[in-house]
């Protein structure tokens, strides 16, 4: 199961990735918002953020106007790797090297096709584990620090 929500400024792009998903086999659960009126980011990002989290769902996709605000959002919920990203490069590192469980993209960043891309990218990836994982470990260990 994927979680999908925006705010009115990722609209478009979440009604186009939820088809394409849907298209690649994904079970894919829709957060809202689901209409064009103006909501706040923070709402949608902390309820795709603790299903991931209290697993609900594997993974994460959060959309608003840049993915600023979603990215600073979800990362705030410990346990949650949110990774904003801009091209393939990064959606595919996102994954290998941050195993990022939510991925966040800018919906008046990107056009539909280079969404869809960046998200099949973050998929296909596999996390690369090793000394990456040692470094996780470090992010967790802030949280615990700091995250009571
Ligand atoms: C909403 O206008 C906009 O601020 C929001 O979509 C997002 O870009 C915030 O980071």
């Amino acid at each position: 199961m994927i979680i999908i929500g925006s705010d009115h400024g990722g609209l478009t792009l979440k009604t186009a990735l939820n088809s394409y998903l849907q298209r690649r086999g994904y079970e894919v659960s829709d957060a809202g918002t689901n209409s064009d009126s103006s909501v706040d980011y923070p709402d949608f990002g902390q309820k795709v953020a603790e299903t991931v989290i209290k697993g609900g769902a594997e993974l994460g996709i959060l959309i608003c106007g840049t993915g600023i605000g979603m990215s600073i959002t979800a990362n705030k919920i410990p346990g949650v790797r949110a990774a904003l990203v801009t091209d393939v490069f990064m959606a595919r590192m996102a994954k290998e090297h941050n195993n990022a469980n939510i991925l966040v993209l800018g919906g008046r960043v990107l056009d539909e096709q280079k969404a869809c891309d960046l998200v099949g990218a973050w998929l296909d990836a596999e996390f690369e584990g090793g000394r990456h994982q040692s470094r996780l470990d470090k992010i967790s260990a802030l949280e615990k620090k700091y995250c009571q």
